[in-house]
């Protein structure tokens, strides 16, 4: 097995499908595109969803890259030696084009080449699909994994629980896949028959690689359909992999954090990997800071706020704070620490670099705000527990209180609970907080899947209505305006962008009039791809330059608007209805909101 280090595990994966006719692609935002489901990119396929449906990639049909992944839903958990909130995950696709044949031989062909991963044959298990009502058992999966040379006792069948992947939400592209390990207990591995492998002792295999063999679409009605092309979707968990390489017990001992763990022992003065305790605040400061950077950092960059994505930035920041004061972290060091961060993905993520001044302001301002009240707040917890009985639960009202009052957000206070053997009442705090604000950010972790997928035209309308609200903004209020972000659901679109000041009720008027002229003259939608360079001189706007590589896809409706997306988009305008801004919001300085819809 070769040890590695990140930069050289990237590129040697990226090389190795570039040699079968990939073309490397750039990670996609980490805020995905016009997926109203979901808050976060959670994998490589998943700014590809379109693609997996049949549309065309600018870039071809086989692809490869490295995407910025963050999953939050075990945030709880970060802190032991696995868990991450962010996450790079190589991978490459098959649009319709190679399937198994082709996938498992070059699989086999990296994971043992000397010249790549060089693990040997005799340390790598398989698992495949062992079939039911919906899809037959995998053996020719199996046979192909034979043929390459793995020995017939390291291949094991499981059920959909542990060899299908997808869909990412409820409904989507979806199917069988095969999964790679690294035995590590060869004596614990020998004992178990070809439907056994669940039962191997925690530590016996390591995952390494997962083929996805996406042929169905998963229907709202829960059916299986044969999806009109078969794609490839893989991924490789770049940490886990370096962890696998490399001997490592913990991701946090991979070189990706080693200036970090640095950085945190100078401002400190403690050790990483001291005691226990010690080593659980490193690890989330750790984390938790690179995230923040990443989500700060990226092209669609998120500033902390009380819903959605920021909200989940504004706890991950005040979570690193809190486990950074149980290593005497000084205030103001949370930007320090990213700046080992940007140094270590300069070269992968110029982004970071770009971006670099905000990522550093926000994390103080973010820093020094929780700071402010972080003493006080743990004061009047403990006063609160301190009158619980043993056990008790925190009810909704104070837990809104300490969130409102001192900044906790409830995860926190119900972490803070846990370690005193509490809990806090969470319908409680949701009734509070609803209370308080109208509208609760209720569920907004729950979003997940992919929401082109559902619901096509409704939201495939309100997507081109996005284009054309871009485009008469540019022209009735400034020609500066440019995209901050951008969510559709199937009831409406909501669009982020530049501007110091709500617009006045003459400029909401005539954005909408200018609008509605755009989809009563039935203005056909003109997909065309040319170079980014090509898009640029032609006048297209696009803030994802660096998305799609060389080619892109541009969208134009006549003169009016012209932008680089990925698509998909309506027809002609006059698919669209009647547009109406239905509501104007603040997200930040410098930075408002419009949420508008279409009716019949
Ligand atoms: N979609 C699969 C995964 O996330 C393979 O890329 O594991």
């Amino acid at each position: 097995m070769k040890k590695l280090t990140s930069e050289t595990l990237r590129q040697l994966y990226l090389q190795f499908f570039k040699s079968k006719g990939h073309a490397v692609i750039p990670s996609a935002s980490l805020i995905p595109e016009n997926d109203p489901t979901v808050l976060f990119t959670t994998a490589g396929m998943h700014p590809l969803v379109p693609y997996l449906l049949g549309e065309k990639h600018p870039a071809g049909n086989r692809l490869c890259d490295v995407q910025k992944c963050v999953r939050t839903g075990d945030i709880d958990e970060v802190g032991d030696s696995s868990h991450c909130t962010f996450f790079e995950m190589l991978g490459n696709w098959s649009l319709g084009d190679y399937f198994k044949e082709k996938m498992i031989p070059w699989s086999f062909e990296f994971l043992t080449s000397p010249e790549y991963l060089g693990i040997p044959v005799k340390d790598i298990a398989v698992t495949c699909f062992a079939g039911d009502k919906d899809c037959p058992k995998d053996e020719e999966s199996a046979k192909l994994w034979r043929e390459c040379g793995i020995l017939p006792e390291n291949i094991y069948f499981l059920p959909k629980s542990g060899n299908w992947w997808g869909p990412a939400g409820t409904t989507g592209p979806c199917g069988p896949d095969t999964e790679m390990h690294v035995i590590r207990n060869h004596a614990e591995a020998d004992k178990l028959g070809e439907y056994d492998f669940e039962k191997a002792p925690a530590g016996t295999f390591l995952e390494i690689w997962n083929d996805v063999f996406m042929q169905y679409n998963k229907t709202a009605e829960g059916s299986y359909e044969p999806l009109r092309q078969k794609n490839v979707d893989t991924g490789m968990g770049l940490e886990r992999t370096l962890c696998i390489l490399n001997g490592k017990s913990s991701v946090y001992e991979t070189d990706i954090f080693e200036k970090a763990i640095q950085s945190i022992e100078k401002l400190t003065g403690r050790k990483y990997g001291e005691s226990e305790e010690i080593t659980r605040a490193f690890r989330v400061v750790l984390d938790h800071v690179r995230t923040a950077t990443f989500m700060l950092g990226d092209v669609k960059g998120i500033a902390p706020s009380n819903t959605d994505q920021g909200y989940i930035l504004r706890r991950i920041i005040r979570r690193a704070v809190r486990f950074g004061r149980n290593i005497g972290l000084p205030q103001g060091s949370l930007s320090k620490i990213s700046a080992t961060i940007i140094d270590k993905y300069a070269e992968v993520y110029p982004e970071l670099v770009k971006n670099s001044g905000r990522v550093y302001e926000e994390l103080e301002k973010e820093e020094n705000k929780f700071s402010k009240t972080l003493q006080q707040g743990i004061r009047e917890f403990d006063k609160v527990v301190s009158a619980l009985p043993a056990g008790g639960v925190i009810d909704g009202v104070t837990a809104f209180h300490l969130y409102d009052t001192y900044g906790f957000p409830v995860e926190i206070t119900g972490e803070m609970a846990r370690e005193k053997g509490m809990t806090v009442d969470a319908k409680g705090y949701e009734a509070a907080y609803a209370e308080h604000q109208a509208k609760s950010r209720a569920g907004s972790e729950q979003k997940f899947a992919c929401g082109l997928a559902d619901h096509k035209e409704l939201t495939t309308n309100l997507h081109t209505a996005t284009h054309l609200l871009h485009a008469a903004l540019k022209k009735v209020c400034s020609p500066d305006i440019e995209q901050r972000g951008s969510n559709i659901t199937e009831e409406r679109l909501r669009f982020d962008f530049n501007f110091a000041r709500k617009l006045t009720p003459e400029e909401v008027a005539e954005v909408e009039r200018l609008i509605n002229e755009q989809i009563s003259l039935d203005i056909p939608v003109v997909m065309r791809e040319m170079t980014l360079e090509q898009a640029k001189a032609e006048g297209f706007t696009g803030l994802f330059e660096s998305k799609y590589g060389e080619k892109v896809k541009t969208y134009s409706i006549g003169e009016f608007s012209k932008e680089i997306c990925g698509g998909p988009h309506a027809e002609k305008t006059g698919l669209l209805g009647k547009f109406k801004i239905a509501k104007q919001e603040n997200v930040s300085a410098g930075v408002k909101r419009i949420k508008a819809i279409l009716t019949k």
